[in-house]
């Protein structure tokens, strides 16, 4: 499992730093993967409001940290941690440049009526911290995290928020943090934490690999993990895979062919499933590895079409494994 944050303030090691942080750590020791973006050293972009994504669904500014790495993070994680301190009534200016840039999702979601393959199953949670005490305090980011989780396909699921917090620091000696924060784990990030794993590798990750994987995460939903990687990535992923899987509504556009190493968050899975003559060897030491032994398929809408139903009845197939115990070590 893999969990983004998002830190909002520009007060580095302030209340919201520490907040995000110890939540990271806790879900880190209950066996997820996380990454933090210092969104506020991150060098985004702000939105331009052209339009171009309502109409291209792709962003017009193609050179941030948003396009290259952020889009494809969100896309990524199976939770995304919002934080921010309360800044007039609102978000952060820092993190609503992020949020901001995510209209390109919100219109690939809903102007080109595409789903993640993840959506049924990522979460979206707030952390939120405010110097006053006002009864509507949080009540305008609360507005803005339901419609950020909603146009990142992560359903809101929890929000932290904490009054009073105003010095650097002064979140430590608010009573309860570390409680509210181990119900959240529990709750949310065990169940996550617990699903089955599977790695598909092919030789450059472009297209059998990430089909498979997209494949299995819609067929089996919230009863395994699956993802994919590549002995030797390509640099981006078959065009007509990722068209034909776009014509079924399903949104493979931030996905990037990935090294073995990248392809987890440094997690191991339960099962690797190499498809064609992807490795002689298992390509994880000690994990259970299947051979599928499909072919390479051409780069062509109708091969394309055929890889999908080979592939198919391969993840079917599937089902004896996840429904077998694991037992982890
Ligand atoms: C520009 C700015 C605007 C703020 N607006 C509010 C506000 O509207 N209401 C409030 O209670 N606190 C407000 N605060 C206080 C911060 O929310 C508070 O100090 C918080 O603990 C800062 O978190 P941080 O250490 O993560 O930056 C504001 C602070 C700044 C710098």
């Amino acid at each position: 499992m893999f969990i983004l944050g998002l830190q909002g303030s520009p007060r580095k090691g302030g209340n919201t730093d520490i907040l995000l942080a110890t939540f990271l750590e806790k879900a880190a020791a209950a066996g997820a993967a996380v990454q933090t973006i210092q969104v506020a050293r991150a060098g985004i972009t702000p939105c331009k409001g052209c339009g171009y994504c309502e109409s291209h669904g792709t962003c017009v500014i193609a050179d941030d940290p948003m396009a290259k790495q952020i889009f494809g993070l969100l896309r990524q994680a199976d939770m995304v941690v919002a934080a921010s301190p309360i800044y007039f009534y609102g978000a952060s200016a820092q993190l609503k440049v992020l949020i901001d840039r995510c209209q390109t999702l919100w219109s690939r979601k809903y102007a080109f009526k595409l789903k993640d393959p993840l959506v049924a199953t990522r979460e979206g949670i707030l952390l939120s911290v405010a110097a006053s005490r006002g009864r509507q305090l949080f009540d305008g980011l609360q507005l803005t995290a339901k419609y950020f989780f909603d146009a990142i396909d992560a359903r809101f699921s929890q929000a932290l928020t904490y009054r009073g917090i105003e010095g650097k620091g002064a979140i430590r000696d608010q009573a309860g943090v570390a409680g509210d924060i181990d119900a959240i784990i529990e709750k949310s990030v065990r169940p996550l934490v617990a699903r089955k794993g599977i790695l598909f590798v092919s030789r450059q990750g472009a297209c059998r690999a990430p089909l498979a994987a997209a494949m299995a995460q819609q067929r089996y939903g919230d009863r395994i993990r699956a993802t994919f990687g590549a002995l030797q990535p390509a640099a981006t992923l078959s065009a007509p895979m990722r068209q034909m899987m776009q014509n079924l509504g399903v949104d493979l556009g931030y996905w990037q062919p990935a090294p073995l190493d990248d392809a987890m968050h440094g997690l191991r899975p339960d099962l690797v499933v190499t498809i064609g003559a992807a490795a002689t060897e298992p390509p994880i030491a000690g994990v259970e590895t299947v051979n599928w032994p499909i072919p390479a398929a051409p780069d062509a809408d109708d091969a394309a079409e055929a890889l999908r139903l080979t592939m198919a009845t391969h993840v079917d197939g599937l089902i004896h494994w996840i429904e077998a115990p694991i037992s982890r070590k």
